[in-house]
Protein backbone atom coordinates (compact mmCIF):
# COMPACT_ATOMS: atom_id res chain seq x y z
CA UNK A 1 0.00 0.00 0.00
CA UNK A 2 1.47 3.31 -0.79
CA UNK A 3 1.85 5.97 2.02
CA UNK A 4 0.01 8.84 2.02
CA UNK A 5 0.44 12.38 4.00
CA UNK A 6 -2.47 13.84 5.57
CA UNK A 7 -2.62 17.27 5.48
CA UNK A 8 -5.46 19.16 8.12
CA UNK A 9 -6.78 22.30 6.88
CA UNK A 10 -9.93 23.86 8.45
CA UNK A 11 -12.26 21.04 8.63
CA UNK A 12 -10.76 19.50 5.38
CA UNK A 13 -8.69 16.35 5.51
CA UNK A 14 -6.55 16.22 2.52
CA UNK A 15 -4.41 13.25 1.49
CA UNK A 16 -1.47 13.78 -0.14
CA UNK A 17 0.23 10.72 -2.12
CA UNK A 18 4.31 10.06 -1.46
CA UNK A 19 6.67 9.50 -3.52
CA UNK A 20 9.27 7.38 -3.22
CA UNK A 21 12.99 7.98 -4.40
CA UNK A 22 15.62 5.37 -5.53
CA UNK A 23 17.16 5.28 -2.54
CA UNK A 24 14.54 5.48 -0.24
CA UNK A 25 13.74 9.13 -0.01
CA UNK A 26 10.18 10.18 0.77
CA UNK A 27 8.72 13.31 -1.19
CA UNK A 28 5.23 14.63 -0.20
CA UNK A 29 3.60 14.81 -4.07
CA UNK A 30 1.88 18.57 -3.39
CA UNK A 31 1.17 19.15 -7.13
CA UNK A 32 -2.87 18.94 -7.09
CA UNK A 33 -2.73 20.21 -3.51
CA UNK A 34 -4.02 24.10 -4.94
CA UNK A 35 -6.71 22.20 -6.88
CA UNK A 36 -8.17 20.83 -3.97
CA UNK A 37 -7.83 23.54 -1.24
CA UNK A 38 -6.65 27.00 -2.71
CA UNK A 39 -3.65 26.41 -0.81
CA UNK A 40 0.19 26.79 -2.60
CA UNK A 41 3.28 25.62 -0.42
CA UNK A 42 5.71 28.58 0.52
CA UNK A 43 9.37 27.39 0.30
CA UNK A 44 11.72 30.39 -0.80
CA UNK A 45 14.55 29.36 -2.36
CA UNK A 46 13.01 26.37 -3.29
CA UNK A 47 15.30 24.42 0.00
CA UNK A 48 12.99 22.09 0.61
CA UNK A 49 11.26 21.02 -3.21
CA UNK A 50 11.54 18.46 -5.13
CA UNK A 51 11.60 20.03 -9.04
CA UNK A 52 11.88 16.88 -11.16
CA UNK A 53 12.39 13.38 -11.03
CA UNK A 54 15.60 12.60 -11.83
CA UNK A 55 18.05 9.28 -12.72
CA UNK A 56 21.31 11.10 -13.28
CA UNK A 57 23.20 12.42 -9.95
CA UNK A 58 22.59 11.08 -6.29
CA UNK A 59 23.60 13.62 -3.47
CA UNK A 60 23.34 12.46 0.46
CA UNK A 61 24.42 15.65 2.13
CA UNK A 62 24.41 14.58 5.70
CA UNK A 63 26.57 11.06 5.05
CA UNK A 64 28.84 13.25 2.42
CA UNK A 65 27.49 10.81 -0.81
CA UNK A 66 27.90 11.61 -4.54
CA UNK A 67 26.84 9.47 -7.35
CA UNK A 68 27.32 9.74 -11.44
CA UNK A 69 24.33 7.26 -12.55
CA UNK A 70 24.89 5.49 -9.45
CA UNK A 71 28.45 5.24 -9.71
CA UNK A 72 30.61 6.71 -6.54
CA UNK A 73 32.58 9.96 -7.22
CA UNK A 74 35.47 8.35 -5.81
CA UNK A 75 35.79 5.93 -8.50
CA UNK A 76 36.37 8.44 -10.92
CA UNK A 77 39.74 9.55 -9.91
CA UNK A 78 42.18 6.80 -10.53
CA UNK A 79 42.64 7.18 -14.48
CA UNK A 80 40.24 9.83 -14.68
CA UNK A 81 38.65 10.53 -18.10
CA UNK A 82 36.56 13.74 -18.56
CA UNK A 83 35.07 12.57 -22.05
CA UNK A 84 33.65 9.00 -20.39
CA UNK A 85 31.71 10.87 -17.80
CA UNK A 86 30.58 13.05 -19.55
CA UNK A 87 29.04 10.59 -21.83
CA UNK A 88 27.75 8.52 -18.62
CA UNK A 89 25.80 11.84 -18.02
CA UNK A 90 24.36 12.45 -20.89
CA UNK A 91 22.94 8.88 -21.72
CA UNK A 92 22.66 7.09 -18.83
CA UNK A 93 25.62 3.86 -18.66
CA UNK A 94 29.27 3.91 -19.47
CA UNK A 95 29.93 4.17 -23.10
CA UNK A 96 31.52 0.84 -25.04
CA UNK A 97 34.93 1.25 -26.43
CA UNK A 98 33.70 2.08 -29.57
CA UNK A 99 30.61 4.92 -28.49
CA UNK A 100 33.71 6.38 -26.64
CA UNK A 101 35.85 6.75 -29.76
CA UNK A 102 33.01 8.08 -31.88
CA UNK A 103 32.06 10.58 -29.12
CA UNK A 104 36.33 11.56 -29.14
CA UNK A 105 36.01 11.75 -32.94
CA UNK A 106 33.29 14.07 -32.60
CA UNK A 107 34.61 16.10 -29.73
CA UNK A 108 37.58 16.72 -32.26
CA UNK A 109 35.38 17.47 -35.25
CA UNK A 110 34.03 20.29 -33.87
CA UNK A 111 36.58 21.64 -32.15
CA UNK A 112 36.94 24.90 -34.10
CA UNK A 113 35.12 27.61 -34.02
CA UNK A 114 33.55 29.40 -37.29
CA UNK A 115 36.36 32.06 -38.51
CA UNK A 116 33.04 34.97 -38.39
CA UNK A 117 32.72 34.07 -34.23
CA UNK A 118 36.62 34.35 -33.52
CA UNK A 119 36.12 38.22 -35.09
CA UNK A 120 33.55 38.56 -32.32
CA UNK A 121 36.68 38.28 -29.41
CA UNK A 122 38.25 41.37 -31.56
CA UNK A 123 36.24 44.12 -30.80
CA UNK A 124 35.58 43.45 -26.81
CA UNK A 125 37.62 44.78 -23.93
CA UNK A 126 40.85 43.45 -23.27
CA UNK A 127 39.76 43.41 -19.48
CA UNK A 128 36.24 41.65 -20.66
CA UNK A 129 35.16 39.20 -18.02
CA UNK A 130 35.60 35.67 -19.43
CA UNK A 131 32.45 34.39 -18.37
CA UNK A 132 30.09 37.53 -19.76
CA UNK A 133 32.83 36.22 -23.11
CA UNK A 134 31.81 33.00 -22.55
CA UNK A 135 27.77 33.47 -21.84
CA UNK A 136 27.68 35.41 -25.25
CA UNK A 137 29.80 32.91 -27.03
CA UNK A 138 27.86 29.76 -26.21
CA UNK A 139 24.59 31.87 -27.16
CA UNK A 140 25.73 32.81 -30.30
CA UNK A 141 26.45 29.29 -31.26
CA UNK A 142 23.23 28.59 -32.42
CA UNK A 143 23.55 31.68 -34.79
CA UNK A 144 26.20 29.29 -36.89
CA UNK A 145 24.76 25.92 -36.15
CA UNK A 146 21.03 26.87 -36.38
CA UNK A 147 20.09 22.92 -37.16
CA UNK A 148 20.50 22.36 -33.56
CA UNK A 149 17.35 24.26 -32.65
CA UNK A 150 15.27 21.52 -32.58
CA UNK A 151 16.49 18.16 -30.23
CA UNK A 152 16.39 15.37 -32.92
CA UNK A 153 17.45 11.46 -31.92
CA UNK A 154 19.82 10.60 -29.93
CA UNK A 155 22.49 10.26 -32.89
CA UNK A 156 22.03 13.74 -33.81
CA UNK A 157 21.29 14.87 -29.47
CA UNK A 158 25.22 13.50 -29.52
CA UNK A 159 26.72 15.65 -32.15
CA UNK A 160 24.96 19.14 -30.50
CA UNK A 161 26.21 17.69 -27.19
CA UNK A 162 29.98 16.95 -28.95
CA UNK A 163 29.18 20.21 -30.51
CA UNK A 164 29.36 22.13 -27.45
CA UNK A 165 31.65 20.15 -25.03
CA UNK A 166 34.08 21.07 -27.79
CA UNK A 167 34.24 24.25 -28.91
CA UNK A 168 33.12 25.62 -24.89
CA UNK A 169 37.35 24.84 -24.37
CA UNK A 170 37.60 26.79 -27.53
CA UNK A 171 36.07 29.83 -26.58
CA UNK A 172 37.66 29.75 -22.84
CA UNK A 173 41.08 29.24 -24.41
CA UNK A 174 40.65 32.49 -27.04
CA UNK A 175 38.76 34.29 -23.94
CA UNK A 176 41.79 34.17 -22.08
CA UNK A 177 44.43 34.26 -25.08
CA UNK A 178 42.57 38.17 -26.25
CA UNK A 179 42.51 39.55 -22.57
CA UNK A 180 46.26 38.95 -22.76
CA UNK A 181 46.83 40.38 -26.44
CA UNK A 182 48.36 37.01 -27.80
CA UNK A 183 47.47 35.69 -30.78
CA UNK A 184 44.34 32.43 -30.78
CA UNK A 185 45.96 28.96 -31.02
CA UNK A 186 43.86 26.28 -32.96
CA UNK A 187 43.13 23.89 -31.56
CA UNK A 188 45.35 20.51 -32.15
CA UNK A 189 42.95 17.60 -33.05
CA UNK A 190 46.23 15.57 -32.03
CA UNK A 191 45.65 16.32 -28.39
CA UNK A 192 42.85 14.67 -25.91
CA UNK A 193 40.28 16.57 -24.57
CA UNK A 194 42.52 18.07 -21.82
CA UNK A 195 45.89 18.74 -23.09
CA UNK A 196 44.20 20.18 -26.37
CA UNK A 197 42.67 23.25 -23.83
CA UNK A 198 46.19 23.78 -22.14
CA UNK A 199 47.62 23.93 -25.44
CA UNK A 200 45.17 26.71 -26.59
CA UNK A 201 45.48 28.41 -23.25
CA UNK A 202 49.32 28.15 -23.10
CA UNK A 203 51.35 27.08 -26.32
CA UNK A 204 53.24 30.37 -28.21
CA UNK A 205 53.43 30.43 -31.70
CA UNK A 206 56.31 28.05 -32.65
CA UNK A 207 56.43 26.52 -28.53
CA UNK A 208 54.10 23.78 -28.23
CA UNK A 209 53.03 24.06 -24.17
CA UNK A 210 54.76 21.03 -22.63
CA UNK A 211 51.63 19.13 -20.80
CA UNK A 212 52.84 16.11 -19.02
CA UNK A 213 50.43 12.94 -18.33
CA UNK A 214 50.19 14.32 -14.14
CA UNK A 215 49.22 17.51 -15.55
CA UNK A 216 46.26 16.01 -17.45
CA UNK A 217 45.19 13.78 -14.59
CA UNK A 218 44.80 17.01 -12.62
CA UNK A 219 42.52 18.48 -15.08
CA UNK A 220 40.49 16.02 -15.74
CA UNK A 221 39.75 15.14 -12.11
CA UNK A 222 38.64 18.74 -11.35
CA UNK A 223 36.52 18.68 -14.67
CA UNK A 224 35.50 15.42 -13.75
CA UNK A 225 34.45 16.72 -10.24
CA UNK A 226 32.39 19.50 -11.61
CA UNK A 227 30.58 17.68 -14.11
CA UNK A 228 27.17 17.50 -12.27
CA UNK A 229 25.50 18.32 -9.28
CA UNK A 230 21.89 17.93 -9.42
CA UNK A 231 19.85 20.78 -8.61
CA UNK A 232 21.97 23.45 -7.98
CA UNK A 233 21.83 26.79 -9.03
CA UNK A 234 23.35 27.12 -12.58
CA UNK A 235 21.52 23.28 -13.82
CA UNK A 236 18.51 24.71 -12.42
CA UNK A 237 18.62 27.78 -14.51
CA UNK A 238 19.04 25.48 -17.20
CA UNK A 239 16.28 23.38 -16.53
CA UNK A 240 14.03 26.79 -16.01
CA UNK A 241 15.37 28.29 -19.61
CA UNK A 242 14.70 24.83 -20.85
CA UNK A 243 11.47 24.43 -19.81
CA UNK A 244 10.44 27.20 -21.86
CA UNK A 245 11.71 24.78 -24.98
CA UNK A 246 14.23 27.68 -25.88
CA UNK A 247 17.04 25.51 -27.39
CA UNK A 248 20.44 23.96 -25.45
CA UNK A 249 22.57 26.74 -26.72
CA UNK A 250 20.46 29.88 -24.44
CA UNK A 251 19.81 27.43 -21.39
CA UNK A 252 23.56 26.62 -21.35
CA UNK A 253 24.62 30.03 -21.78
CA UNK A 254 22.18 31.41 -19.25
CA UNK A 255 23.58 28.37 -16.78
CA UNK A 256 26.77 30.30 -17.24
CA UNK A 257 25.49 33.58 -15.85
CA UNK A 258 24.11 31.59 -13.26
CA UNK A 259 27.03 29.79 -11.86
CA UNK A 260 28.84 32.91 -12.04
CA UNK A 261 27.71 34.45 -8.86
CA UNK A 262 30.27 34.22 -5.43
CA UNK A 263 27.29 32.21 -3.50
CA UNK A 264 27.97 29.60 -6.49
CA UNK A 265 30.98 28.97 -9.15
CA UNK A 266 32.35 32.53 -8.28
CA UNK A 267 33.35 31.03 -5.21
CA UNK A 268 36.37 29.95 -6.32
CA UNK A 269 37.76 32.74 -7.46
CA UNK A 270 36.68 34.56 -4.19
CA UNK A 271 38.69 31.69 -2.50
CA UNK A 272 41.54 32.28 -3.72
CA UNK A 273 41.50 36.30 -3.24
CA UNK A 274 40.86 35.48 0.19
CA UNK A 275 43.30 33.26 0.61
CA UNK A 276 46.09 35.46 -0.87
CA UNK A 277 44.64 39.08 1.25
CA UNK A 278 45.91 36.56 4.15
CA UNK A 279 48.93 35.88 2.60
CA UNK A 280 49.99 38.94 1.91
CA UNK A 281 49.20 40.51 5.41
CA UNK A 282 45.26 42.07 4.58
CA UNK A 283 44.35 40.08 7.89
CA UNK A 284 45.40 36.85 9.70
CA UNK A 285 43.35 33.24 9.29
CA UNK A 286 41.67 34.05 13.21
CA UNK A 287 40.40 37.47 11.33
CA UNK A 288 38.59 36.14 8.50
CA UNK A 289 37.17 33.31 10.71
CA UNK A 290 35.64 36.24 13.11
CA UNK A 291 34.85 38.47 10.50
CA UNK A 292 33.05 35.41 8.93
CA UNK A 293 30.88 34.80 12.19
CA UNK A 294 30.06 38.42 12.50
CA UNK A 295 26.46 38.72 11.19
CA UNK A 296 27.11 42.65 10.59
CA UNK A 297 29.95 41.78 8.36
CA UNK A 298 28.31 40.37 4.89
CA UNK A 299 31.64 38.51 5.01
CA UNK A 300 31.59 35.14 4.35
CA UNK A 301 34.39 32.35 4.41
CA UNK A 302 34.59 31.24 0.80
CA UNK A 303 34.49 28.00 -0.11
CA UNK A 304 32.72 26.59 3.22
CA UNK A 305 29.03 25.50 3.49
CA UNK A 306 26.39 24.06 1.36
CA UNK A 307 22.79 23.86 0.71
CA UNK A 308 22.80 20.26 0.66
CA UNK A 309 25.80 19.04 2.25
CA UNK A 310 25.84 19.49 6.16
CA UNK A 311 28.89 16.69 6.11
CA UNK A 312 32.29 17.12 4.10
CA UNK A 313 31.50 17.79 0.49
CA UNK A 314 33.27 14.53 -0.97
CA UNK A 315 34.82 16.59 -3.98
CA UNK A 316 36.95 18.71 -1.70
CA UNK A 317 37.73 15.75 0.31
CA UNK A 318 39.30 14.64 -2.74
CA UNK A 319 40.66 17.61 -3.75
CA UNK A 320 42.64 18.68 -0.71
CA UNK A 321 44.34 15.12 -1.10
CA UNK A 322 44.80 16.00 -4.84
CA UNK A 323 46.20 19.39 -4.11
CA UNK A 324 49.34 17.63 -2.39
CA UNK A 325 49.52 15.15 -4.65
CA UNK A 326 49.26 17.51 -7.73
CA UNK A 327 51.44 20.19 -5.96
CA UNK A 328 54.64 17.87 -5.30
CA UNK A 329 54.26 16.48 -8.81
CA UNK A 330 55.10 19.96 -10.50
CA UNK A 331 57.23 20.88 -7.70
CA UNK A 332 54.91 23.97 -6.74
CA UNK A 333 55.00 25.33 -2.91
CA UNK A 334 52.45 27.28 -2.70
CA UNK A 335 51.88 29.25 0.61
CA UNK A 336 48.17 29.10 0.29
CA UNK A 337 47.65 26.12 0.78
CA UNK A 338 49.13 25.68 3.92
CA UNK A 339 46.57 29.00 4.73
CA UNK A 340 43.46 26.83 3.43
CA UNK A 341 44.70 24.10 5.39
CA UNK A 342 45.18 26.66 8.65
CA UNK A 343 41.72 28.21 8.19
CA UNK A 344 39.52 24.85 7.72
CA UNK A 345 41.28 23.27 11.07
CA UNK A 346 40.08 26.58 12.50
CA UNK A 347 36.94 26.64 10.84
CA UNK A 348 35.93 22.96 12.04
CA UNK A 349 37.15 23.25 15.41
CA UNK A 350 34.56 27.01 15.47
CA UNK A 351 31.51 26.14 17.65
CA UNK A 352 29.92 28.20 14.97
CA UNK A 353 30.95 26.30 11.69
CA UNK A 354 30.38 23.24 13.95
CA UNK A 355 26.97 23.88 14.51
CA UNK A 356 25.91 25.36 11.26
CA UNK A 357 27.28 22.27 9.84
CA UNK A 358 29.94 24.35 7.19
CA UNK A 359 32.52 22.51 5.94
CA UNK A 360 34.78 22.56 2.88
CA UNK A 361 32.86 22.71 -0.46
CA UNK A 362 34.52 21.82 -3.93
CA UNK A 363 35.67 25.24 -4.30
CA UNK A 364 37.75 25.32 -1.34
CA UNK A 365 40.91 23.52 -2.96
CA UNK A 366 40.17 23.72 -6.32
CA UNK A 367 41.65 26.94 -6.87
CA UNK A 368 44.93 25.87 -5.70
CA UNK A 369 45.39 23.00 -7.68
CA UNK A 370 43.72 25.24 -11.25
CA UNK A 371 47.04 27.93 -9.76
CA UNK A 372 49.49 24.98 -9.81
CA UNK A 373 48.62 24.42 -13.70
CA UNK A 374 48.86 28.16 -14.77
CA UNK A 375 45.25 29.15 -14.64
CA UNK A 376 44.76 32.77 -13.88
CA UNK A 377 42.31 33.13 -11.41
CA UNK A 378 39.41 35.06 -13.48
CA UNK A 379 39.67 31.78 -15.66
CA UNK A 380 38.44 29.57 -12.47
CA UNK A 381 34.65 30.04 -13.03
CA UNK A 382 35.07 29.39 -16.45
CA UNK A 383 36.85 26.07 -15.36
CA UNK A 384 34.29 25.50 -13.64
CA UNK A 385 31.72 26.25 -16.33
CA UNK A 386 34.05 23.55 -18.68
CA UNK A 387 33.45 20.76 -16.13
CA UNK A 388 29.57 21.24 -15.44
CA UNK A 389 28.63 21.82 -19.23
CA UNK A 390 27.70 17.85 -19.42
CA UNK A 391 25.76 18.28 -15.76
CA UNK A 392 23.74 20.83 -17.57
CA UNK A 393 22.99 19.10 -20.89
CA UNK A 394 22.38 15.92 -19.40
CA UNK A 395 19.63 17.55 -17.65
CA UNK A 396 18.41 19.28 -20.35
CA UNK A 397 17.66 15.99 -22.05
CA UNK A 398 16.33 14.24 -19.10
CA UNK A 399 14.15 17.23 -18.97
CA UNK A 400 12.99 17.08 -22.96
CA UNK A 401 12.97 13.69 -23.09
CA UNK A 402 10.22 13.26 -19.88
CA UNK A 403 6.71 13.66 -21.34
CA UNK A 404 5.25 15.21 -18.48
CA UNK A 405 7.59 18.31 -18.13
CA UNK A 406 5.83 21.56 -18.48
CA UNK A 407 7.28 25.28 -18.21
CA UNK A 408 8.55 25.84 -15.11
CA UNK A 409 6.64 28.62 -13.43
CA UNK A 410 6.59 29.17 -9.38
CA UNK A 411 3.97 30.63 -7.31
CA UNK A 412 4.65 33.59 -4.62
CA UNK A 413 2.95 34.54 -1.77
CA UNK A 414 1.37 38.50 -2.52
CA UNK A 415 2.56 40.83 0.07
CA UNK A 416 1.86 44.15 -2.19
CA UNK A 417 -0.92 46.63 -2.15
CA UNK A 418 -4.47 45.98 -2.19
CA UNK A 419 -6.46 47.14 -5.24
CA UNK A 420 -5.67 50.82 -5.86
CA UNK A 421 -6.94 53.99 -8.19
CA UNK A 422 -4.73 54.93 -10.60
CA UNK A 423 -3.38 58.99 -9.95
CA UNK A 424 -2.68 61.30 -13.08
CA UNK A 425 0.42 62.99 -12.42
CA UNK A 426 -0.41 66.18 -11.50
CA UNK A 427 -2.50 64.92 -8.43
CA UNK A 428 0.30 62.58 -7.32
N1 LIG B 1 30.64 31.63 6.16
C1 LIG B 1 29.98 32.06 7.28
N2 LIG B 1 28.72 31.69 7.59
C2 LIG B 1 28.11 30.86 6.75
C3 LIG B 1 28.71 30.36 5.59
C4 LIG B 1 30.03 30.77 5.31
N3 LIG B 1 30.66 30.34 4.22
N4 LIG B 1 27.85 29.55 4.95
C5 LIG B 1 26.73 29.53 5.67
N5 LIG B 1 26.88 30.32 6.78
C6 LIG B 1 25.91 30.51 7.86
C7 LIG B 1 24.73 31.37 7.40
O1 LIG B 1 24.99 32.75 7.62
C8 LIG B 1 23.64 30.83 8.30
O2 LIG B 1 23.83 31.37 9.60
P1 LIG B 1 22.54 31.62 10.57
O3 LIG B 1 21.91 30.29 10.78
O4 LIG B 1 23.13 32.22 11.78
O5 LIG B 1 21.65 32.58 9.82
C9 LIG B 1 23.95 29.34 8.39
O6 LIG B 1 25.36 29.24 8.17
C10 LIG B 1 23.22 28.47 7.40
O7 LIG B 1 23.56 28.86 6.11
P2 LIG B 1 22.52 29.19 4.96
O8 LIG B 1 22.68 30.60 4.59
O9 LIG B 1 21.15 28.71 5.33
O10 LIG B 1 23.04 28.28 3.85
P3 LIG B 1 22.49 28.28 2.37
O11 LIG B 1 22.10 26.91 2.07
O12 LIG B 1 21.48 29.33 2.14
O13 LIG B 1 23.78 28.75 1.54
C11 LIG B 1 25.89 28.72 0.57
C12 LIG B 1 24.72 27.89 1.07
C13 LIG B 1 25.37 29.81 -0.39
C14 LIG B 1 26.83 27.84 -0.19
C15 LIG B 1 26.59 29.36 1.79
O14 LIG B 1 27.09 28.35 2.64
C16 LIG B 1 27.70 30.30 1.37
O15 LIG B 1 27.45 31.46 1.07
N6 LIG B 1 28.98 29.82 1.33
C17 LIG B 1 30.08 30.63 0.88
C18 LIG B 1 30.09 30.70 -0.64
C19 LIG B 1 30.51 29.40 -1.26
O16 LIG B 1 31.51 28.80 -0.89
N7 LIG B 1 29.75 29.00 -2.28
C20 LIG B 1 30.05 27.78 -3.05
C21 LIG B 1 29.06 26.70 -2.73
S1 LIG B 1 29.44 25.23 -3.63
C22 LIG B 1 28.97 25.57 -5.19
O17 LIG B 1 28.05 26.28 -5.46
C23 LIG B 1 29.74 25.04 -6.23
Amino acid sequence: MPEKALLCFGDQQIELPVLVGAEGEKSVDISRLRDATGLTTYDPSLSNTAVCKSAITFIDGDEGILRYRGIPIEQFTDRPNFIEVAWLLIFGRLPKKDELDRFSQRLTLNELLHEGMKHQFQHIPADAPPMALLSATLSNLVCYHPQFLALGDDESFEEMAARLISKVRTIAAFSYRRSLGLPFNYPNPNLRYCANFLHMMFSIPYQQYSITREIEDALNLIFILHADHEQNCSTSTARVVGSSRANLFASCASAVCALWGPLHGGANVEVVEMLDRIHHGGMSPEDCIKAAKDKANPFKLFGFGHRIYKNYDPRAKILKVACDRVLSQMKVKDPLLDIARKLEELALADPYFVERKLYPNVDFYSGIILRSLGIPTNMFTVCFAIGRLPGWIAQWKEQHDDPTSKILRPRQVYIGNTIQDYVPIEKR
